[in-house]
């Protein structure tokens, strides 16, 4: 009786692996078809995707296509060209030149960046926490990646949503060079505010804040320029 329970389970055993065996087999030799398509269909956009690994119609939006879009409205036009006059203004003080390498930190999806260039200025850097390709890279304001003294103007309008304002300032300094500028916009504020901000920079001497309006807002822009010696 034992033995012959025992010689079953062995043949039974035996069964299993062969046809464990066979199923791996059967498995690897299986080309899975939802994954890779035979024919590429000449107009991927007209037809709806098969199963969740047909990866041939997400390609319909390509960043050249989203931006073309983008670029294209009417308010990301406005916005570009109140960028513009707000440069121009600030170029008429004699702070920025065709040459020079500009910084836009926190430059959310990069109207500075394109208002800039449209004006001809030819080395202008954007950074984002979400980069916006081809205007904008990813960078931690609080942690640029770049070098001392690199840049001759920084810029940003989003100072205010800076979680620690005297990091995000500091790594402005940091990056630009002796004799450059950090310019911040901020919302409209009165003298007392513009001293707490002016009092953050520790490298630059304060120049100027006057009141402007940016893409329709009534903003403040504090000008800094960086110190010669420490
Ligand atoms: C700056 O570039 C713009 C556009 O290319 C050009 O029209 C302008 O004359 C340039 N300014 C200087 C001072 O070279």
């Amino acid at each position: 009786m034992d033995r012959h329970i025992r010689e079953f389970l062995n043949k039974l055993s035996y069964a299993c692996i062969a046809i464990g065996t066979l199923t791996l087999i059967l498995l690897f030799l299986e080309t899975p078809e939802t994954c890779v398509p035979p024919d590429a269909p000449a107009k991927p956009h007209h037809r709806f995707p098969r199963s969740s690994c047909d990866t041939s119609s997400r390609e319909v939006v390509t960043v050249e296509k989203k931006n073309k879009r983008l670029w294209s409205t009417r308010s990301w036009q406005n916005k570009v060209e109140s960028h513009v006059r707000f440069f121009r203004a600030f170029r008429d003080l004699g702070l920025l030149q065709n040459h020079s390498k500009v910084l836009c930190v926190s430059a959310g999806a990069g109207h500075e960046v394109m208002g800039l260039s449209q004006m001809g200025v030819d080395d202008v850097t954007g950074t984002e926490l979400v980069d916006s390709p081809p205007l904008v890279s990813r960078a931690d304001p609080h942690n640029l990646p770049f070098f001392e003294n690199v840049f001759d103007l920084a810029f940003t309008a989003h100072f205010a949503e800076a979680l620690f304002p005297s990091r995000f300032v500091s790594e402005m300094e940091r990056t630009v060079r002796p004799g450059g500028v950090c310019v911040l916009v901020v919302e409209e504020c009165g003298g007392e505010e513009v001293k707490d901000i002016a009092g953050l920079f520790r490298r630059s001497r304060f120049v100027s804040a006057v009141n402007v309006t940016l893409t329709g807002l009534r903003m403040t822009r504090i000008i800094m320029k960086i110190k010669i010696s420490p």
